[in-house]
């Protein structure tokens, strides 16, 4: 067992099975031995490689999206200019460089990150050296001001919980310990009053998730978007209406079990964006749309042929193979989602429909 997994085992000793949300929150946050607490897990050297790590354009239309949000709003001044999430600090980076031309908006925003891990937020200070960025350890904690935000892969890394379909309710699942090693149990069957709409539309032995951190932060931004006014974007893998166990574990590009390496391997699960748009009144929430139809709207091909002008090479293939990374079908085109939500006076944002 990993540190981290021995650590785990005796608390389990000692206080009995915890759930999978207890689980993912050790093994993601621990402070000493947590997967993002104590690496900078992105790019082609780490685990995984996200939107704004394949190219720069992803960054730079939401950049521009986000912009034209605020206009559409009148321009407020001063805003909070945020993140949720924000790894290397590359998105935001982009999003920097791209507003440039805004008039005004780099004059009115305050850069706010919300980021859990001491070693990603060095990294994001030295990427926005010169912006004066603040962090922030939640949403609830972020400057009383309209609020345009960004989230990229960020509702992911929220510990879920886990429940399986009996006869007539539900078993939560549980990380227990066997003979020295890390193993799932079921729990007694226990009420589920948020799940109790599950109940006509899955059947026995079907798996449903829930997100508890997911109500409070979408729940949290929508109350603010209603206050102040502004915009939130989030884009992640996932769907609508969610069914099934999506708990994965990676390590080095490559799927593992999400017991063995406890503290070494990212822990992510699919996002349900039902539950998102259900968390944020009094804000609106607009419908999902499709990572490659989004970036595709805001107007990625003719951003990525004008970058291509000025590329040959490897420098040009691996440009194109970006752009098809982002949006094509069998890439992160249709299994990555966006989903916007903005105040009930507001106008519909651009890329999507209601
Ligand atoms: C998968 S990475 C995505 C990074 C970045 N958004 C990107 O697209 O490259 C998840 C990010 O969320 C941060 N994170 C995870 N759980 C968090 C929490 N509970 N509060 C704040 N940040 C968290 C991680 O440290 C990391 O910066």
């Amino acid at each position: 067992m990993t540190p981290l997994g021995r650590k785990i085992a005796l608390r389990i000793a000692r206080t009995g099975p915890i759930t999978l949300a207890d689980y993912m929150a050790e093994c993601l946050l621990d402070p000493h031995h947590g997967y993002y607490t104590t690496r900078d897990p992105l790019g082609r050297g780490g685990d995984f490689v996200t939107a704004p790590e394949i190219s720069q354009m992803f960054g730079e239309l939401l950049g521009l999206w986000l912009a034209q949000c605020w206009l559409d709003q009148g321009a407020p001044a001063p805003f909070a200019l945020a993140e949720l999430g924000p790894g290397r600090g590359t998105l935001m980076a982009d999003v920097l460089r791209a507003t440039r031309g805004v008039p005004g908006l780099h004059q009115a925003m305050r850069i706010c990150l919300m980021e859990a891990s001491p070693t990603l937020r060095t990294a994001q200070g030295a990427a926005l050296a010169g912006y004066e960025p603040q962090w922030y350890d939640s949403v609830a904690t972020l400057p009383e001001l309209p609020l345009f935000l960004l989230a990229n892969e960020f509702l992911d890394a929220l510990p879920i919980r886990q429940f399986h379909r009996h006869a007539t309710g539900w078993q939560e699942v549980m990380v227990t310990e066997e003979g020295g090693k890390l193993a799932f149990a079921l729990s007694p069957p226990v009420p589920v009053s948020l799940l109790a709409d599950r109940i006509t539309d899955t059947r026995p032995g079907d798996i449903v998730e829930l997100c508890p951190g997911l109500r409070t932060v979408v729940g949290e931004v929508g109350a603010r978007l209603a206050r102040h006014g502004g915009t939130a974007l989030f884009v992640d893998y996932g769907g609508w209406h969610s069914r099934g166990d999506t708990l994965q574990a990676v390590r080095n590009h490559r799927f593992t079990n999400p017991l063995s390496e406890p503290g070494l391997a990212d822990l992510t699960a699919h996002v349900d964006f039902e539950a998102v748009a259900r968390a944020a009144p009094p804000a609106r929430a607009t419908g999902m749309v499709e990572q490659g139809v989004f970036l595709e709207r805001l107007g990625l091909r003719a951003r990525a042929r004008q970058l291509a002008q000025r590329m040959s090479g490897d420098t040009l293939l691996s440009h194109e193979a970006a752009t098809e990374r982002l949006t094509a079908a069998n890439a992160m085109g249709t299994v990555f989602k966006a989903l916007a939500l903005y105040p009930q006076s507001a106008p519909l944002p651009p890329g999507f429909t209601a």
